[in-house]
């Protein structure tokens, strides 16, 4: 069985299925198909006009209200004021890049760099999350002196040339090249006497000793710490731990990318990887760092950038500018002064609860799994095996009823289930009856 869609291209808008739409939306997704061309998704086989958003919800053209378990970067909630403040606030004064002493930049950097354990001390500012990891790729090269990198076989680390080529959920046609490594994810019921931490380290360990063996060597892993396009593997925490050993040991690197689980979004802390007692290597960041002001970042430790910087110089016109300074430093005082990460974990853990007694003896809900405000839950058919089919259908019902939500996933059958991370009990609940009364209607 191999997966039948590519990820980034599940529950998007195909206009050679023909769906029919009204006169005035045709129109509009024509237009915009013929302007952006073949790059273009639209989610949903009747793509929607979004105007507004605020807090969880998210508003259409027509005035209907989305529940919003969907989007990760407005992660302390849409168009939240202190952001909106702090970013026209600081874009009336001075907006320029990191070449002259900006105190806001500074202060971000201090503030930020104090969420991280001590040997994590160096920041590097970038726009976004494939410029994260396109830097910590080349850090790690630089460190190592070797190419070779290992992913887990769903991953999605972002969009440019490097990046991409670790990116399988990418990759339509072409296979994964010949510096790539792919690793099953950490998935309890793949790995032998449920131990995770041993079947994630020791496959890990076959990827490394075959990029020595074929002469590209090893210069780190790179994971999603929440493995969130892999469909979301968060337990049991600590089983990390082994794997940074694995790196260590081979003298690679461990490279944690934050963009999805990032700023709070587990409840176990700031960071996906301080749930599992590890210290990476190297730190990316994006999405949520700016609520939607476009800011990304790279954490590192000072003798590894150091490494990289005698061989190649680093500028990013727009990385780390006052006003994403700004913006950065609005959206940790929110989620210190919002209490956010206790949010998502109590609410996280109600929601999580809740979504295991709907699965209950269902036959169609295989597992129900994830961390503070970031669950999956996956679609099986009658004989168990991942249901994309359900997935899409449950996806695009919920959109009928008034709620945004994705899929992820190998098979592109798990719900991704990532709301704003001041999500209440009540959101939940309404997300829960949803769910059933369109499982029942089925
Ligand atoms: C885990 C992960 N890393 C990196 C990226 C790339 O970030 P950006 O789209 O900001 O380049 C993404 C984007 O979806 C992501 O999910």
């Amino acid at each position: 069985m191999s997966p039948t869609k590519q990820i980034l291209a599940l529950n998007r808008f195909e206009a050679s299925e023909g769906t029919a739409l009204a006169p005035e939306l045709a129109e509009r997704v024509a237009k915009r198909q013929a302007t952006f061309g073949a790059s273009s998704v639209l989610f949903y086989k009747e793509p929607i006009e979004m105007v507004r958003a605020e807090g969880v919800f998210m508003y259409d053209a027509e005035g209907r209200r989305y529940l919003d378990v969907y989007n990760n970067v407005p992660s302390i909630g849409h168009s939240h004021p202190a952001v909106a403040e702090a970013v026209a606030r600081q874009i009336a004064v001075l907006n320029i890049h990191t070449r002259y002493l900006t105190k806001p930049v500074e202060a971000y950097a201090e503030k930020l760099l104090s969420r991280f354990p001590p040997p994590l001390t160096n920041l590097t500012m970038t726009c976004t999350g494939s410029e994260s990891n396109d830097l910590a790729m080349r850090i790690a090269e630089a460190a190592t002196g070797k190419r070779g990198f290992v992913v887990t076989r769903a991953a999605y680390h972002g969009n440019t040339q490097h990046v991409t080529a670790i990116s399988p959920s990418s990759m339509k046609s072409k296979p994964v090249p010949d510096f790539v490594r792919v690793i099953p994810e950490p998935d309890p019921a793949q790995a032998p006497g449920g131990d995770v931490a041993a079947f994630f380290a020791n496959n890990l360990q076959t990827a490394i000793d075959d990029l020595e063996a074929n002469g590209v060597g090893f210069a780190a892993v790179i994971v999603d710490t929440i493995f969130s396009s892999d469909g979301i593997f968060a337990d049991p925490p600590g089983f990390l731990k082994s794997a940074v050993d694995v790196a260590h040991k081979a003298g690679g690197l461990f490279i944690a990318d934050e963009v999805q689980p990032g700023f709070g979004r587990t409840g176990g802390g700031l960071w996906g990887f301080s749930r599992h007692g590890i210290v990476p290597d190297v730190v990316t960041m994006g999405k949520p760092m700016g609520n939607g002001f476009p800011m990304a970042g790279v954490v590192t430790r000072p003798d590894l950038l150091s490494l990289f910087c005698e061989e190649t110089g680093y500028f990013n016109t727009f990385g780390g500018n006052p006003v994403a300074a700004a913006a950065g430093s609005a959206v940790l005082d929110v989620i210190d002064g919002e209490g956010l990460i206790d949010n998502a974990r109590d609410v996280g853990a109600y929601f999580k609860a809740n979504l295991l007694t709907v699965m209950g003896n269902r036959r169609d809900i295989g597992a129900v799994r994830g961390a503070g405000l970031f669950i999956g839950l996956d679609f099986v058919d009658d004989d168990g095996r991942p249901d994309q089919g359900l997935a899409t259908f449950v996806i695009n019902a919920m959109k009928e009823r008034g709620v945004l939500i994705g899929a992820a996933g190998l098979w592109g059958s798990t719900l991704k289930i990532r709301p704003p991370l001041c999500f209440s009990r009540e959101n939940a609940e309404f997300f829960v009856e949803t769910l059933k009364a369109i499982l029942a209607d089925r």
